[in-house]
């Protein structure tokens, strides 16, 4: 071992894993705003909305009545009560409060339950496309990302037959979103079916569910895939506020899991944060049991701006779409413009498109590749009609452009 080597200051789990790669692209975003660049991105993994009134005073009431101390590290049982509720009501599941933990966003929760179930070499099935962080969070736990393919012509969904083809007797977790990001694809109750019937027969396999992305569907029914069978007694299934209520700054997330995995998660962060902020378990409180109107109007909106997007990229040749039915998001494949040029450089994969569109029409996107395709590029519609209209036909503009 080299005398540097010995004196390495960081780590080595920090080598397995990389910086997200949206919020990489935001910075590049921000960087050429700050030189007065007329940007737009479409880089957001965020709702432009701003959280409800009613969720704002929540939190207002909770300092005034100095709701400032540590909280029970799984969450105040009035906000687990909450979450007992809306597990019921939304999605059939009954999980009771010492089933439901409380943390600091979803991302923290799915951590949580990466670190809690995933031992040194353990396989984890992933389907691609797949949030960026999902990758990353196995390999700090030392476990191993097994991937199944899916596609823009199958809608970016698996089959029930990929998914039995990857599991191997080291298989122990399952982890998919539905709605997903980056695709925006949302799996059918027939479909979640098919693949708990296989699970059925694979007892061992534990299941994240990330359901972060349920209110934002434009099909109007989510399935839980913990609703199946026996897998209740064997599925993370992850929610929060985030997205539905316009709160990713208040960081919110849970789960609703075996009485066993929530000891896991709450004895972890016991360690890590001793459980999230007090004042927003008091406002979430009030997103989750509240009013859904301002939800289904940020819905409204999103679907509007979904169908606008759609409209214009449909009109660009060598694009191929799918229907996205939730979340807030469009992922193309853009692979037919690999090997054209423009001013003499060539576009090789989508890391160079996305540079491509922020260089020369100011627009920020993400590559496909940090959701494992690199055929593909994701745009946020989380911006305003107006923006998303400039966007697009710039968009169009650069595609139509390359030779
Ligand atoms: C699929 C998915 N899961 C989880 C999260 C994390 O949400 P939170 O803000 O609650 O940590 C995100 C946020 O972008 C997401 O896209």
């Amino acid at each position: 071992m080299s005398h540097t080597e010995e004196h390495k200051v960081i780590a080595d789990r920090l080598s397995r894993i990389s910086e997200s790669e949206t919020i990489a692209m935001a910075k590049l975003g921000r960087a050429l705003k700050a030189e007065g660049k007329d940007i737009i991105s479409l880089s957001f993994g965020e709702p432009d909305f701003f959280t409800p009134n009613h969720i704002k005073q929540a939190a207002i009431d909770a300092i005034n009545t100095n709701q400032t101390f540590y909280t029970p590290v799984a969450g105040i049982l009035e906000i687990r009560e909450a979450i007992k509720v809306k597990f019921k009501r939304d999605n059939n599941l009954d999980y009771n409060i010492d089933q439901i933990v409380v943390s600091t966003g979803a991302k923290n929760s799915i951590m949580n339950a990466v670190l809690a179930l995933v031992n040194n070499g353990d396989e984890v099935l992933i389907p691609k496309p797949f949030w960026v962080s999902y990758a990353d969070m196995v390999h700090l736990a030392n476990g191993t990302c097994v991937y199944i393919d899916a596609d823009v012509d199958s809608d970016y969904k698996i089959t029930p037959v990929q998914l039995e083809a990857a599991i191997t007797p080291k298989t122990k977790l399952f982890m998919f979103s539905s709605p997903n990001n980056p695709s925006g694809s949302v799996y059918s109750h027939d479909e979640l079916k098919a693949f708990a019937d296989i699970f059925e027969r694979y007892p061992n396999i534990y299941i994240i569910s990330d359901e972060i992305y349920e209110h934002i569907n434009f099909v109007g029914k989510h399935t839980s895939i913990a609703t199946f069978g026996s897998l209740i007694n064997r599925t993370i299934t992850v929610n929060g506020v985030s997205k539905a209520f316009a709160m990713t700054g208040w960081r919110i997330g849970y789960i609703g899991t075996t009485k066993e995995i929530a000891f896991a998660c709450d004895k972890l962060q016991s360690q890590f944060t001793s459980g999230t902020n007090s004042i927003a378990q008091h406002a979430a409180i009030a997103a989750i049991l509240g009013d859904l109107t301002p939800t289904s109007d940020m819905v409204k909106a999103f679907h509007k701006r979904r169908d606008l997007c759609l409209s214009i990229l449909k009109e660009i040749k060598g694009l191929k779409l799918n229907n996205p039915d939730g979340a807030f998001y469009l992922f193309p494949d853009v692979s037919s413009f690999f090997g054209k040029s423009y001013n003499g450089k060539t576009i090789h994969n989508s890391q160079d498109l996305c540079m491509y569109f922020l260089n020369e029409v100011y627009v920020v996107t993400v590559a496909g590749s940090a959701f494992g395709n690199d055929n593909c590029i994701r745009f946020s519609y989380a911006t305003s009609e107006e923006n998303l209209t400039i966007a697009m036909n710039r968009i169009k503009k650069a595609l139509e452009q390359l030779q």
